[in-house]
């Protein structure tokens, strides 16, 4: 996959608040195009695999727990520089730390419940990415 994509979750904190519009919006003005985009709901065990990075930090199984309780929007995203726009886009982690008019600054709840998730790397997004959409579902 080429370098300029990210991949991205509205969290089910933000969907259960009515926000998949607001931040699609921000998105878009924000200059990123929607290559592949999807409305489900993750099991905990598609969950915990996501995550499975952060499997021994003591909020692994809260994070988990979280992320399968309702539906979320995952969604490709494509800009150049995808990776690191995103990042700064949403904002901090701790939306407590985030920079106002950020994703986060404006939707999060708290630092688990944080509205949105961007992938980290060029190689985070790739895999992230192929996790949740097949290549025919990205319409590049
Ligand atoms: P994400 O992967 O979701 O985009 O978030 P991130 O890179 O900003 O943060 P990361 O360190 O990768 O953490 C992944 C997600 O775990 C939850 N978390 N909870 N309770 C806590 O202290 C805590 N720390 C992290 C958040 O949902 C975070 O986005
Ligand atoms: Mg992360």
């Amino acid at each position: 996959m080429a370098t300029n994509r990210t991949f991205t979750m509205i969290k089910p904190d933000a969907v259960k608040a009515g926000n998949i519009g607001n931040i699609l919006k921000m998105i878009n003005e924000a200059g990123f195009k929607i290559v592949a985009l999807k409305y489900t709901q993750l099991s905990k065990e598609k969950a915990g695999g996501f995550y499975a990075v952060h499997k021994e930090r003591p909020f692994y199984g809260e994070l988990v727990d979280f992320m399968s309780s309702g539906p979320i929007v995952a969604a490709v995203l494509e800009k150049d520089n995808a990776v690191a726009d995103f990042r700064k886009l949403i904002g901090a982690t701790n939306p407590a730390e985030a920079e106002p008019g950020t994703i986060r600054a404006l939707y999060a709840t708290n630092v688990g419940e944080n509205a949105v998730h961007g992938s980290d790397s060029d190689e985070n997004a790739d895999i992230e990415s192929n996790y949740h959409f097949s290549q025919t579902e990205i319409y590049a």
